[in-house]
């Protein structure tokens, strides 16, 4: 009888080799093989999949009509939107982020909206004591809620109790302390964290409630384990900020449910996350008078428009390799655009130390913040400040010219909203008509140069 081996599976992508190495061939990271126990072996030894007789499978019209999610709003607006609208019953929700920058202040606050509204809520945590949960509740105004709290590391026993229980909704804080006795590995790794999240995901389906997991998320930027617990859950939320800002981010980058992109905006307080209605307002909110280096982005976050401070700072350098600093934004976008900028403008940045900054702790995505990235640097480099009460959006392509970006309308009129009077937005798309704005609009970098700084 052949003898069950070990194997090696990679935490980056998931890819399992006969041996360990120091990199992954299949997706090229280092030091992300890890060693496996392997999986037990079906009942009746090795039988193909094809020969065995399996049982029938039902199929049906893809016009089948199913009746709508019964979804449960928090009452807390942002968090529901990015959940697509309220949770879902029988749901998987991963929730990520840096240690300490508030998932559980996030989660418990979720937990007792949730009960409040009538769900059977239980607050699992892997990481506190039942007290250390209870003191942070009284901190929130939360001790009233009727949550029901448990401070427990091993699954079998979790699982049992969830099962003759049957809440509609469980929060694991977190997936990584999570202990199961199937698999013979330490609390953490990669196949605890995978067999634990399939666990939890399979309860969630079985019984119908929703599993909330919270998880770490290593110094790459990625949730700790494989990614495929990222595959195996129905949502994602990523819990993003500045540990020194008290702006925080929960953006959706995955959702069975809802759409993708959706950000909620809150804000660390002593009485822990307020949520913030209008983020605009919130990230312009220490904005003085016009400096140099500074440009107004006009930004979509999912389905809202919203508007940021991008900062430039360019100062000459001995180096005989410029430093390129990147806060919030791509660093790879970013020497593209200075690329650009010396080659189709003739404005070079040798020989000049670059930093960038996304005001507010705000990390954007968008090619549409490239003009207005190309303006905040033009803007230190000249040290000259671009016009007061103006927006900035806009995609910059190789060759210098400015493509058109989707819902400009919805930009513009944000910027209205907040008291903007001007725009500088690519030629071609839509006309923006009612938003009351003058918008400039133009073909190529170079003539965007000429009319802001007056050169070519
Ligand atoms: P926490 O939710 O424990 O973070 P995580 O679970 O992501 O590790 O949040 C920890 C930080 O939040 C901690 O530094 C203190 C701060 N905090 C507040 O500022 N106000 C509050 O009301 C609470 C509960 C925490
Ligand atoms: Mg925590």
């Amino acid at each position: 009888m052949a003898r069950a081996t070990v194997s090696f599976t990679c935490t980056e992508c998931g890819a399992v080799h006969s041996k360990w190495s120091g990199q992954c061939d299949a997706c090229g990271a280092w030091n992300s093989i890890t060693e496996e126990a392997p999986l037990s072996a079906a009942p009746g030894g090795k039988q193909s999949l094809g020969t065995s007789r399996g049982k029938q499978i039902a199929l049906s019209d893809l016009s089948a009509r199913e009746a709508p999610l019964p979804r449960t709003e928090s009452g807390l607006a942002e968090l529901d939107r990015v959940l697509g609208g309220g949770l879902v019953p029988a749901s998987a929700i991963l929730v990520g982020g840096d240690p300490g920058i508030g998932k559980s202040t996030l989660l418990l606050q979720a937990a007792a909206h949730f009960a409040q509204r009538g769900l059977k809520t239980f607050y699992i945590s892997g990481e506190e004591a039942a007290a250390q949960v209870r003191m942070r509740a009284e901190r929130l105004g939360l001790s009233e809620a009727p949550v029901q709290l448990a401070a427990e590391t091993v699954l079998r026993d979790i699982l049992t109790t969830l099962d003759s229980e049957r809440p509609d909704l469980v929060i694991v804080d977190s997936i990584q302390t999570m202990w199961s006795d199937s698999v013979d590995s330490a609390p953490g790794s990669v196949s605890q964290v995978r067999a634990a999240a399939h666990e939890l995901t399979a309860f969630a389906k079985r019984r119908g409630s929703a599993v909330v997991l919270v998880g770490h998320v290593t110094k790459e930027g990625q949730i700790a384990g494989p990614r495929v617990v990222e595959h195996m859950v129905d949502t994602v939320l990523y819990f993003e900020g500045e540990r020194g800002h008290q702006f925080r981010i929960l953006r959706a980058v995955k959702n069975r449910f809802g759409p993708a992109d959706e950000i909620g905006v809150f804000e660390m307080t002593g009485r822990g996350l307020a949520e913030v209605a209008n983020p605009s307002a919130l990230f312009l909110s220490d904005r003085g008078t016009p400096a140099p280096g500074s440009a107004v982005f006009a930004g979509i976050e999912g389905t809202r428009p919203v508007l940021v401070e991008i900062q430039a700072l360019v100062a000459p350098t001995p180096q005989s390799q410029p430093r390129r600093s990147v806060v919030g934004w791509d660093g790879g976008r970013l020497a593209m655009i200075l690329a650009v900028l010396e080659a189709r403008c003739g404005i070079p940045f040798a020989g000049l130390d670059v930093y960038l900054n996304v005001a507010g702790g705000l990390k954007i995505g968008e090619p549409a913040a490239d003009l207005a990235v190309a303006a905040a640097l033009l803007s230190a480099r000249e040290d000259t400040a671009l016009p007061a009460e103006c927006v900035v959006f806009g995609e910059i392509s190789l060759s210098g010219a400015l493509r058109p970006v989707g819902q400009a309308e919805n930009r513009l009129k944000e910027a209205a909203k907040l008291g903007f009077s001007s725009a500088i937005a690519p030629a071609g798309g839509k006309p923006g008509g009612e938003s009351g704005l003058k918008v400039t609009r133009m073909t190529d970098l170079t003539a965007f140069v000429g009319e802001i700084f007056g050169a070519g």
